[in-house]
């Protein structure tokens, strides 16, 4: 619905490009494509409109965020291993200005020690992990809740 500020974008970091082959056992066996399918009816579900971009390259993804206070109403992000340590994206995610939720498919706290790091602390409305590819829809619920919808 047009000026329903309802949009989502929901924003894959490098390497989750490679869902479906990479470590099914973590990550699961659905390819991001069939996976952002499923993102996007739970969205619909829940009267939100999802948009999508993946990259492999820190700088697309700071411009796509750049760009978001034209093209959407809050952002869905999974970063990838950029999450431990890019404080460009940090700061790219700043810039957007919107509401956000961080979530992750594997249990983060639960693995290496460098992954319970995130810079994204104090900035996303919540941090999504463990509940594996179920965790989108919690997360997309919170971003609902955020935008007063
Ligand atoms: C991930 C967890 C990160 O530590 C990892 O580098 C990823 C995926 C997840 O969804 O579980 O690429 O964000």
């Amino acid at each position: 619905m047009a000026g329903a500020h309802n949009r989502v974008a929901v924003m894959h970091g490098v390497n989750l490009d490679t869902l479906g082959r990479r470590d099914p056992a973590v990550y699961g066996e659905e390819t991001l494509n069939q996976f952002e399918f499923r993102i996007h009816e739970w969205a619909r579900e829940l009267d939100l409109e999802a948009a999508f971009f993946q990259t492999n390259h820190e700088g697309e993804f700071c411009e796509y965020l750049h760009r978001v206070p034209e093209t959407a109403d809050s952002v869905l992000i999974n970063a990838g291993a950029w999450t431990h340590y890019s404080w460009a994206i940090r700061d790219a995610l700043e810039v957007a200005g919107k509401p956000a939720v961080e979530v992750h498919i594997s249990d983060v706290a639960a693995r290496e020690d460098w992954r319970a790091v995130s810079v994204f602390d104090g900035l996303v409305a919540a941090k999504i992990s463990g509940k594996g590819r179920e965790g989108y829809r919690e997360g997309l619920e919170v971003l609902k809740r955020e935008l007063g919808l």
